[in-house]
């Protein structure tokens, strides 16, 4: 299919690159296509980013229906554009589409859509040590009508926002609170895929720890409240006595992130032991008492490797590795991010250039 580009005869004056933030700016295009059943995708196009016309019907706007994604453009020393792994990312955009009815979408085409919007906008990179462009592709329903059912018509739109460390702290160990009454989601839910409402789930219990002074809430499995699943917008890590413990994704309920299977074959490829099983909670709270709990992070697109410093559950808290970043945290910290901005070899073939 072709992708029609109109490009803008106003561009926009560029934020201040040194305060960004995260996910407040965005670029001076979006790549827009419909899909109509009995005519599939259609009308590929990049336009001027303007405010989009909705039906006050669409059902989006009541049910729901709608799916996302979330990846990164990096600007190399060199002067290249790099994006990580986009091919994974859409095949999970389409992996959430199964779950929510939506069709699923031609990974290839978004792939090079996503590199043509990149292209026309590249000047919106910021280049600045950890800034990057964050690329969000997403799909909604847009049937106007009120019956409870999939939608016969989407959009899907991709738009870009130059932003710098999601968490103000940056690289500064977070604190984050273990949830044990809000649940985010359960098997047979929705919990795999990035649809709006799971994050809809999470704000209250996000709120309550925000006002506690934590920047985001671990969730516990919704059934037993027993196992640890994953934080609002990372998959989790925990070296217990040498090894690397992360939840394993067999309940459904815990995205599959692109960051975690990379930092699994990165620590695999070092020697590091991995598991991937289920984690009670009484366990981590077991090691993180008793010392054995030696390093924790969580793993992100937006939060890339962030160490996490001070656990808390049921009132009491547990500080990590003195609150400071640990050696491996730090190790994949690099290695990522030296992939990512072209620092490093790629010998997994992860990144892929505009
Ligand atoms: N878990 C949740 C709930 C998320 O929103 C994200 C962010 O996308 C992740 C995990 C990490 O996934 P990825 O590494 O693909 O960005
Ligand atoms: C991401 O890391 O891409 C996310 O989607 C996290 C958050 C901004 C929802």
């Amino acid at each position: 299919m072709e992708i029609k580009i109109v490009q803008t005869t106003s561009p926009k004056k560029k934020p201040d690159y040194s305060n960004l933030g995260f996910g407040n700016y965005f670029t001076d295009h979006m790549f827009l296509m419909n899909y109509t059943e009995g005519r599939g995708w259609h009308d590929a196009r990049i336009v001027p980013y303007a405010p989009l016309e909705i039906d006050p019907a669409a059902m989006v706007l009541h049910y729901a229906q709608e799916i996302f994604e979330g990846l990164k453009a990096y600007h190399t020393a060199d002067g290249r554009t790099l994006l990580f792994r986009p091919w994974d990312n859409y095949e999970r955009l389409n992996i959430s589409a199964e779950r929510l009815c939506i069709p699923p979408i031609d990974v290839e085409l978004a792939v090079t859509a996503t590199k043509k919007l990149v292209e026309l906008d590249k000047s919106w990179i910021p280049t600045a040590p950890g800034t990057s462009l964050y690329i969000r592709p997403f799909i909604f329903a847009t049937d106007p009508h009120v019956g409870v059912h999939a939608s016969h018509t989407y959009l899907f739109v991709i738009i870009l926002s130059p932003v710098s460390a999601y968490y103000a702290s940056g690289l500064n160990p977070v604190s984050i609170m273990i949830e044990n009454h809000d649940v985010r989601a359960v098997r047979g839910g929705m919990g795999y895929t990035k649809t709006g409402g799971n994050y809809a789930a999470s704000l209250r219990a996000g709120e309550r720890a925000a006002k506690e002074g934590f920047s985001q809430v671990l969730w516990l499995d919704g059934v037993e409240r027993r196992y640890i699943e994953e934080v609002g917008a990372m998959n989790v890590f925990f070296k217990i006595n040498g090894k690397v413990v992360t939840p394993s994704l067999d309940s459904g309920s815990i995205l599959s992130g692109i960051t975690r299977r990379s930092c699994i074959a990165l620590l695999k490829d070092w020697g590091v032991e991995v598991e991937e099983r289920l984690l009670p909670v009484d366990e981590l709270i077991e090691a993180a008492s008793n010392g054995s709990l030696e390093e924790a992070w969580g793993s992100g697109t937006a939060a890339v490797i962030s160490p996490i410093g001070l656990l808390a559950y049921d009132g009491e808290r547990y500080t990590i590795n003195k609150g400071e970043i640990g050696p491996l945290s730090q190790r994949l910290y690099d290695q990522l991010t030296g992939i990512q901005w072209g620092r490093e070899p790629d010998k997994f073939g992860w990144v892929t250039e505009v």
